[in-house]
């Protein structure tokens, strides 16, 4: 069967993007309330513009074979916000919880939660539950949503549980490790984020996987989140697959 090499460039990129060498992509999503100001409209029009685009984002890197794709929809500092803002966002989550998810479930995604549970409302933690049992055969990819998370948190209550597994002599001091303290996190199941990508232009990490992007590629866009597009992520993608990732050898 004559190839023609088109097919066969797209089938090796293919190849390349689903590779174990791109498994996971973490986005830290930016820019929801500057979009909003920017058409004059109020910061919840951003949030609901943004929470449409978590959609198209998860269904077009399952698409291209990403088998996990974290978000940040709210950390653990953004409790601090005005009241009606974070009303506006639990908001959006029930509604996702609701309904929204379930078109990614029928597209066989996987949806899990992380992040300090005991913060939000009964009825949110409850459908969390429900939602990670329903989707917990799909076999697709895992969209995991980083909910009242902070990684600093994550990292002290990881101490906390090694401190005391020794103080019960279940493990010794001199046995903690690098894998046995990844154990203790959240994302304990996940590979590593190989891509983390921040909208908005703004360059830092706010407090988001910090134990676990120590070997990812960051991608700082100046797009807004609520216009970033499946285009951008593939070309976000295609830049990745040309850097060198030494972790730290020759
Ligand atoms: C940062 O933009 C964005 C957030 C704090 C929330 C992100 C939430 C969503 C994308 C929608 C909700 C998602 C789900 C799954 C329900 P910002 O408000 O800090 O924007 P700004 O920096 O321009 O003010």
């Amino acid at each position: 069967m004559f190839v023609s090499p088109q097919v066969l460039g797209t089938e090796i990129s293919l190849l390349c993007m689903t590779g174990d060498n791109l498994e996971h992509i973490a986005i830290i999503m930016d820019g929801n309330g500057r979009w909003a100001q920017k058409r004059k409209l109020p910061r919840s029009a951003g949030h609901k513009k943004g929470a449409e685009v978590v959609k198209e984002i998860a269904k077009a890197a399952h698409e291209k074979g990403v088998k996990y794709l974290t978000l940040y929809a709210f950390s653990t500092e953004n409790w601090n916000r005005p009241k009606d803002e974070v009303d506006t966002l639990m908001g959006l989550l029930r509604q996702y919880l609701k309904s929204d998810f379930s078109e990614l479930h029928k597209n066989n995604i996987r949806i899990r939660f992380i992040g300090e549970r005991e913060c939000l409302d009964a009825d949110i933690v409850q459908s969390m539950h429900r939602l990670e049992k329903e989707t917990a055969q799909n076999t697709g990819m895992c969209l995991c949503l980083a909910i009242s998370y902070g990684a600093r948190g994550e990292i002290v209550q990881a101490a906390k549980k090694l401190a005391s597994l020794v103080k019960k002599g279940d493990l010794s001091e001199t046995d903690i490790d690098i894998q046995n303290f990844s154990a203790m996190l959240y994302t304990k199941d996940m590979p590593d984020p190989d891509i983390l990508i921040r909208t908005s232009g703004e360059e830092r990490l706010s407090n988001f996987l910090l134990w676990q992007i120590a070997y990812a590629e960051l991608f700082f866009t100046k797009t807004l989140w609520p216009d970033f597009s499946a285009d951008e992520l593939s070309d976000i993608i295609n830049q990745f697959s040309s850097r060198e990732r030494r972790y730290g050898k020759v």
